[in-house]
């Protein structure tokens, strides 16, 4: 594994890190999550990435993750960071979403409950919240700080000129922001418009999520819809409506320079955030340990030619 310094701050996070949005809920096996888990930290994974809502049913998947810690893990804490969120739906009323103090305090309690942790060592706020002032929002990241319930405080899904705004109340509370964790990958690029110089300038570490598109980007649709993927489930995201001709074409075409690389297409889809030093980690998912094992991989060559970067550019 290889460790990237987390913008500006003490932190440094693998250059990988496992998110465990799906296949880690009461729906999944628990035998093949705790083997993934297994084989994430084994490879040098030490961050784990979770949210409130992570199931299904929402809080499920940090029930099994604190199941998990707790018999397997518990002399490796400290080797370990740990993170989850608050900001989508959670309960009913009108404190279970979106931003306010009540909401983001409340939710980590559960959250830490549910895990069986005493702190977590980030805590973010999920998205933005157009209604509540972002103060309020930022003075809950700052009052989770000082209680020691978080260590350090991120954002997600923030675009550009929020993000900034973001940083700067955290800043002024003494709470320096350490991450942004947007959606970032060879098909979704909303990043490169802003965000990234933003965080490079103030030194805030950035951690693309999805960055396999949900496993388009991966040998997985090449030739279309197989059973046993996100796409074809009905809980989830990912639907067979995004997995397009036009899609899988582009796809085939990505997966033809991925050989010629020596490589997958996921290792390749990751090597491509990875070229960008501000890109501090990529939070992958994974549905079966093989297939973080070939993820990995990636770290084997993240360096792109001139004509690589060109052809892939006029694919996308
Ligand atoms: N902040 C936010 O709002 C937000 C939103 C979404 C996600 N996240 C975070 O980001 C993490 C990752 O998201 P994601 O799961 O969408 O990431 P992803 O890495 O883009 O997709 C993971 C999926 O791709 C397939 N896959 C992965 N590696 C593969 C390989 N080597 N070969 C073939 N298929 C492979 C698997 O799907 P199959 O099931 O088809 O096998 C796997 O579950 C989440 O767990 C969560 O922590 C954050």
């Amino acid at each position: 594994m290889q460790y990237r310094r987390c913008g500006k701050s003490g932190i440094k996070l693998p250059a990988v890190s496992l998110g465990l949005w799906h296949n880690f809920g009461g729906v999944d096996v628990a035998e093949n999550y705790r083997s993934i888990l297994h084989t994430a930290f084994d490879s040098g994974i030490t961050h784990f990435d979770l949210a409130n809502n992570y199931g299904p049913p929402p809080g499920s998947a940090e029930e099994n993750f604190g199941r998990i810690v707790e018999r397997d893990f518990t002399g490796y804490r400290d080797e370990m960071i740990i993170s989850t969120k608050a900001g989508y739906t959670m309960w009913d009323g009108p404190y279970g979403d979106w931003g306010s103090k009540k909401y983001l305090v409340s939710s980590l309690d559960q959250s830490l409950k549910r895990m069986k942790l005493d702190y977590v060592d980030i805590f973010y706020h999920h998205r933005p919240d157009p209604d509540t002032p972002l103060e309020e929002t930022m003075n809950a990241l700052d009052l989770i700080v000082r209680q020691g319930k978080a260590l350090y405080a991120g954002i997600s899904n923030y675009p550009a000129e929020k993000a900034s705004e973001a940083i700067t109340i955290l800043k002024s509370l003494g709470t320096p922001c350490l991450i942004h964790q947007p959606k970032y990958s060879m098909f979704e690029r909303w990043v490169e418009g802003g965000l990234l110089d933003v965080l490079e300038k103030d030194g805030v570490g950035c951690i693309p999520f999805s960055p396999l598109a949900q496993g388009l980007l991966t040998n997985k649709y090449l030739h279309g819809i197989p059973e046993d993927s996100r796409a074809a489930k009905a809980t989830g995201f990912l639907k067979k409506s995004h997995v397009t001709d036009e899609r899988v074409a582009q796809i085939n075409k990505l997966n033809d320079i991925a050989i010629k690389r020596g490589q997958t297409l996921a290792q390749m889809a990751l090597a491509w955030l990875l070229k960008d030093q501000r890109i501090t980690s990529v939070l992958i998912g994974a549905s079966r340990p093989e297939q973080l094992i070939d993820s990995l991989k990636c770290l084997d060559n993240i360096g792109f030619s001139k004509e690589e970067l060109a052809q892939i550019e006029e694919i996308l």
